[in-house]
C-alpha cells in the first residue's frame, strides 16, 4: 500500500520533489501525495496543476490538514527560517518527516527536532542528495578500498555565479547556509572522518548580487589528521567549476582528482626512486548502484526502504546534524576570527 505524504512549501525544489517521486518508479508506487500546503494559497494550485493533482487538498494551514489527513510522511520543503515550526507541528502529529537541507536554522533548534523526532518515534530525515550521486558515490568506494591509502587532505574548490533571486539574496551568511553543507557533508561521508575544529573567513565581495556572505574559504581539520579544505563562491563570474565543487584528494599512495563532471581518476605512485616519483593515471570506477545515484530520488528511496526495513536511513537528522555542525562552526568562525572546535561529544 502507498505511504501518504502532505509536501509543505510549494516553491521551486518543490517542482524538483515532485518531479523525482512520479518519474521514478521505485517512487511512484509508493508515495501518495494527498496535500500541498503553502503561505500562498495560489502557489500550491498552481503546482497541483502543474503535477496535475486534482485530488489533493491545498491549503494554507499545515495543523489543520494535518488533523484531516493524518498522513505517514511530511515532505518539507519551506525556506530555512520556516523549517523549525512546520517541523515541530509534523512530529507533533506523529508523521515521519523528510526536510530538505538544511535541517535548522541554528544548532539549538537542530538539536530539539532530533529530540522531538525521538520522543515521537518517528523517522527525521534530511535531502542531502549530493552525496547521492556516482561521482561521490565511485569516491566513498575507492577510499574505503585503501587503494589511495591513508587520506591525509581534501581541497574542495567552487565557484559559481547564479542569480536565484528570492530569499537567498537576503539571508546572512548565504553560502556557508544555504549551499556548503553539499560539500561539507560529501567530504565527511567520502572520508568517513570527523570533523574537529575549524577556521573559516568569509567575505561578500565586490560586485556580488546577495546581501551577505557569497564566499568563503574554511580549513577544517578532520580525525586521523586529516585536513579539508573548502574555498567557495556564490559570485564567481566566469569560469565556473560544477555545482558538486572541484575535487583534490591526497592520499599516502596517490591524488585523486575529480573535476565535479565527468574526469575521476586516480595517480598511484608506481615508483620509489627519483626527486620526483613517477605515477600512473588510473581511472576511479566502481561498482555502484543505480539507485543511489539519483539525487533527491536516492534520497527518497534511501529513506523509504529504511523504513520499511526497520533501519536508519543513511540522511537521517542523528548523522545529518554532523554536517549542519560543520556549517555552524564555520560561521561561527567567520564571526569571530577564530579557530573554532566542533563539538566532538555529539559525534
Ligand atoms: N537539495 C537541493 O539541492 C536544494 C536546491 C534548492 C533548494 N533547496 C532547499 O529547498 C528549500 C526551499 O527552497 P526553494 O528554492 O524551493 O524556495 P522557494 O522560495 O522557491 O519556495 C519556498 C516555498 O515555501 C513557502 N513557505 C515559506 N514558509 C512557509 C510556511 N511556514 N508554511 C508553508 N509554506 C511556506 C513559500 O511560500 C514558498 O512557496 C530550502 O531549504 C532550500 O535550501 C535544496
Amino acid at each position: 500500500m502507498k505511504k501518504t505524504a502532505v509536501l509543505v512549501g510549494c516553491g521551486a525544489m518543490a517542482q524538483g520533489w515532485l518531479k523525482a517521486i512520479f518519474e521514478t518508479p521505485q517512487l511512484r508506487n509508493r508515495l501518495k501525495i494527498v496535500a500541498l500546503v503553502d503561505l500562498s494559497e495560489e502557489v500550491a494550485t498552481q503546482l497541483s496543476e502543474q503535477f496535475e493533482l486534482s485530488d489533493v487538498l491545498i491549503s494554507t494551514d499545515l495543523d489543520q490538514v494535518l488533523k484531516q489527513t493524518k498522513p505517514d510522511f511530511v515532505l518539507d520543503v519551506v525556506v530555512p527560517v520556516a523549517r523549525f515550526e512546520v517541523v515541530r507541528c509534523a512530529l507533533k502529529h506523529g508523521c515521519h518527516v523528510i526536510s530538505e537541507k538544511p535541517m535548522a536554522n541554528n544548532m539549538t533548534q537542530a538539536h530539539q527536532l532530533v529530540e522531538l523526532a525521538a520522543d515521537a518515534c518517528v523517522s527525521h530525515s534530511i535531502i542531502q542528495n549530493r552525496r547521492f550521486i556516482t561521482g561521490i558515490r565511485k569516491i566513498q568506494q575507492y577510499l574505503t578500498s585503501g587503494v589511495l591509502g591513508e587520506i591525509s587532505a581534501i581541497h574542495c574548490d567552487f565557484f559559481l555565479g547564479p542569480h536565484f533571486g528570492g530569499f537567498r539574496e537576503e539571508m546572512e551568511h548565504v553560502l556557508l547556509h544555504d549551499m556548503a553543507i553539499h560539500t561539507f557533508d560529501a567530504a565527511r561521508f567520502i572520508s568517513g572522518k570527523q570533523p574537529l575544529a575549524v577556521y573559516c573567513q568569509e567575505t561578500n565581495p565586490a560586485g556580488s548580487w546577495f546581501k551577505h556572505g557569497a564566499s568563503a574559504n574554511a580549513i577544517f581539520e578532520f580525525s586521523d589528521n586529516c585536513t579539508f579544505t573548502y574555498r567557495g563562491s556564490w559570485c564567481a563570474q566566469g569560469a565556473n567549476t560544477s555545482w558538486e565543487s572541484n575535487w583534490r584528494i591526497m592520499g599516502s599512495k596517490g591524488t585523486l582528482i575529480w573535476d565535479g563532471f565527468d574526469q575521476l581518476e586516480a595517480h598511484l605512485i608506481n615508483d620509489d626512486q627519483g626527486f620526483i616519483h613517477s605515477s600512473i593515471t588510473v581511472n576511479v570506477s566502481g561498482d555502484v548502484v543505480e539507485d543511489e545515484t539519483l539525487g533527491h530520488a536516492s534520497v527518497l528511496i534511501n529513506i523509504l526502504n529504511a523504513l520499511a526495513q526497520g533501519d536508519s536511513p543513511e540522511t537521517q537528522s542523528l548523522d545529518n546534524i554532523h554536517s549542519l555542525e560543520m556549517v555552524f562552526a564555520a560561521i561561527k568562525s567567520a564571526e569571530t576570527g577564530q579557530r573554532v572546535l566542533i563539538n566532538e561529544e555529539s559525534q
